[in-house]
């Protein structure tokens, strides 16, 4: 066993672990009890270091993961700019305070800002005097945010706007109940016509002296005249470093120690139309200044303040390498000829200099103006999302690679095509995975990568999840299915260099896919047992892998059980630790001797 070759000055140690298990043999039915011994080498220096990188996460904007999510924005809607850009429009899920015969609201393309014309017009009748009285507590308009705002006792929120009026005005901004009647905190706004005879922006701090976890957003008044609002914004204070993000799910994600961040999809990426793709110069800027954007796979709004800046800030604050997936001219019903791809080879180059150049440069300059001098490390860019099989996908990668290739030698590309099973028709550092399927399936795909060629492109398994009636909305069995496809990773991490669950969020108002790793809504979150799976692999990233072997007596291929062991080291208490995991599929109660 190679035992007695180890010199004994150094740190040798050889584990046995006897797993005793009951077995049902599909074939003919039959139970029976089976003895595997596994076997550890953990021998200094006999170990295959696993890659820095190995497991990370995927977000991508589905379920209101960033939108009513990780984006700790209340107001949905902002800018009235949802119901498309023709007037009037839907301000949908704003609704007015009052009636027909106290105001009138509706929508025009007044905005002081280019990219977002609409503007909400609320022309009042009533008055605080006068034969037409306002009701108590004024008329106007409200917010519900996504499903309900939590507001709670002793927070402080910062509640911007921008406003216009043909005379003076006096505005109540307040935290409410979801009925109005409770109310959590307000400031009245108080100008002149001539502060407010062109767009103004108000800009107010709000402390709530009690909690509501359903509470909405107000802007009433009780005073006649014509009042446009434009670009609402309600903001915690204390949000993941002040960057917007939202405590309790960021921390949810700092907690499985992700290596890296591939954003912002997925479909959300290709869009099913190009005109409603993600497109990373409309999500920069000042937010007020964003046109925002109608997702139209998973088909909802996004005021997009989380934009590619705050993606990118996302990474780093999570100490993880961003890996930006850009479109690359398909969609899911459309697609730009390779002749004319051109212009988003640019789109894309442009992007990279966001991201990483020089201050001086052109887009390294507007990042700075953002607030974010310092390059971000951006290594790794997807060339689009599951468009393989598309018919422009080729062409256009290739126009991709080449330019990326030769402005950004180091940045290593990602192609969609699988390259795990045969070798891929055109060059790429990597290739997508993506495998979505039963329990049993994902199981003994613990294998998938065994066979790979060692020599070519690494494996990003960039999406993997059990899905359907196995998995529900997370089941055990999904996430017992999932480490054992995991610790196959671990094992083939020579060819597998990076791997992300997905999706890792769902607002459970909004549930456009099952499973996902955190469940949330206004106030409430938890890990569903495929995010505790991803806690206990977080070590493995950057630790040793040791050879781990199963043996049994009795022939019964396949073998219902997978195992991995490995060795990490803490800065924390300078101590090496091992942990070893043993999976099974199809069998009974499983007892270590
Ligand atoms: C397997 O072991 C369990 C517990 O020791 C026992 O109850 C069961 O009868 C055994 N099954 C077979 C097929 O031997
Ligand atoms: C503003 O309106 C509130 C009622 O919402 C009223 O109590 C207050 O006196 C008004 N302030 C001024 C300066 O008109
Ligand atoms: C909380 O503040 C609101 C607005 O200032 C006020 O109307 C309300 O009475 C306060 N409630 C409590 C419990 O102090
Ligand atoms: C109103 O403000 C905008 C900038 O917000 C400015 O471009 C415009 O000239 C102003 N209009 C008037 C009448 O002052
Ligand atoms: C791992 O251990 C097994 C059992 O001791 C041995 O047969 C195999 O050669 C080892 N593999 C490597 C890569 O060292």
């Amino acid at each position: 066993m190679g035992y007695h070759k180890v010199p004994c000055s150094v740190l040798f140690l050889f584990l046995f672990i006897n797993v005793c298990f009951s077995y049902q043999c599909l074939a003919d039915g039959v139970e029976a009890n089976l003895t595997a011994q596994l076997l550890i080498d953990a021998s200094e220096g006999l170990g295959r270091p696993i890659p820095d990188t190995l497991f990370g996460i995927f977000f991508e904007e589905i379920n209101h993961a960033g939108a009513g999510g990780l984006w700790a924005e209340l107001v949905s809607n902002r800018g009235f700019e949802a119901g498309g850009s023709n007037i009037p429009s839907n301000i949908d899920p704003w609704s007015i305070i009052g009636d027909e015969s106290s105001l009138i609201v509706s929508t025009d393309r007044s905005s002081c800002f280019e990219r977002n014309k609409v503007a909400l017009r609320m022309e009042v009748l009533c008055d605080s005097e006068g034969t037409n009285i306002c009701p108590s507590g004024g008329v106007g308009i409200y917010n519900p945010g996504f499903w309900g705002m939590n507001i709670e006792q002793g927070k402080s929120y910062k509640v911007v706007f921008y406003v216009r009026s043909t005379g003076a005005v006096n505005i109540s901004v307040s935290f409410s109940g979801s009925n109005g009647l409770q109310t959590l905190a307000s400031a009245n706004i108080i100008a002149s016509a001539s502060d407010v005879s062109n767009w103004t922006k108000m800009e107010v701090l709000l402390e709530a002296n009690a909690t509501n976890k359903n509470s909405r957003l107000q802007l009433t008044t009780t005073k006649e005249g014509v009042i446009w609002f434009d670009q609402v914004s309600a903001m915690p204070l204390d949000t993941y470093k002040g960057h917007g993000f939202r405590n309790e799910l960021i921390e949810m994600l700092l907690d499985i120690k992700p290596r890296f961040v591939r954003f912002p999809g997925g479909c959300f990426v290709e869009g099913e139309w190009l005109r409603n793709a993600f497109r990373w110069k409309e999500s920069i800027g000042p937010w007020e200044e964003r046109p925002g954007h109608f997702g139209d796979v998973w088909m909802y709004w996004t005021d997009d303040g989380l934009g590619y800046l705050e993606f990118l800030q996302l990474a780093e604050d999570l100490d993880a390498l961003p890996i930006w997936v850009f479109n690359n001219g398909i969609s899911h019903n459309d697609q730009v000829d390779t002749s004319s791809i051109l212009p988003f080879v640019q789109e894309a180059l442009d992007g990279i200099e966001f991201a990483r150049g020089d201050p001086n440069s052109k887009w390294g300059a507007v990042r700075a103006a953002m607030g974010h001098p310092e390059p971000f490390d951006l290594r790794y860019v997807a060339i689009g999302n599951e468009d393989c099989g598309k018919k422009n996908y080729r062409g256009n990668y290739l126009k991709f690679y080449d330019a990326i290739r030769s402005v950004y030698p180091d940045i290593k590309i990602i192609s969609n095509c699988d390259g795990s099973s045969h070798q891929l028709d055109h060059p790429a550092d990597f290739y997508d995975f993506h495998i979505y399927t039963s329990a049993n399936n994902l199981f003994s795909m613990s294998h998938q990568f065994d066979r790979t060629s060692r020599t070519g492109p690494k494996a990003f398994v960039s999406e993997y999840a059990v899905t359907g009636k196995d998995a529900g909305t997370g089941s055990l069995l999904a996430a017992l299915a999932e480490a054992g496809f995991l610790i196959g990773l671990e094992k083939n991490s020579d060819v597998v260099q990076m791997a992300s669950y997905a999706p890792l969020f769902v607002n459970s108002n909004d549930r456009r896919w099952n499973p996902d790793a955190i469940v949330f809504n206004s106030y409430q979150v938890y890990g569903t047992p495929s995010y505790w799976v991803q806690r206990f692999f977080r070590e493995s990233s950057g630790a040793t892998l040791l050879n781990a072997t199963l043996q049994t007596d009795s022939p019964m291929p396949p073998m219902p059980l997978v195992a991995s062991a490995i060795t990490w080291q803490t800065s924390k208490d300078d101590q090496t630790y091992i942990r070893v995991k043993i999976f099974g599929s199809q069998i009974g109660p499983m007892v270590m001797v």
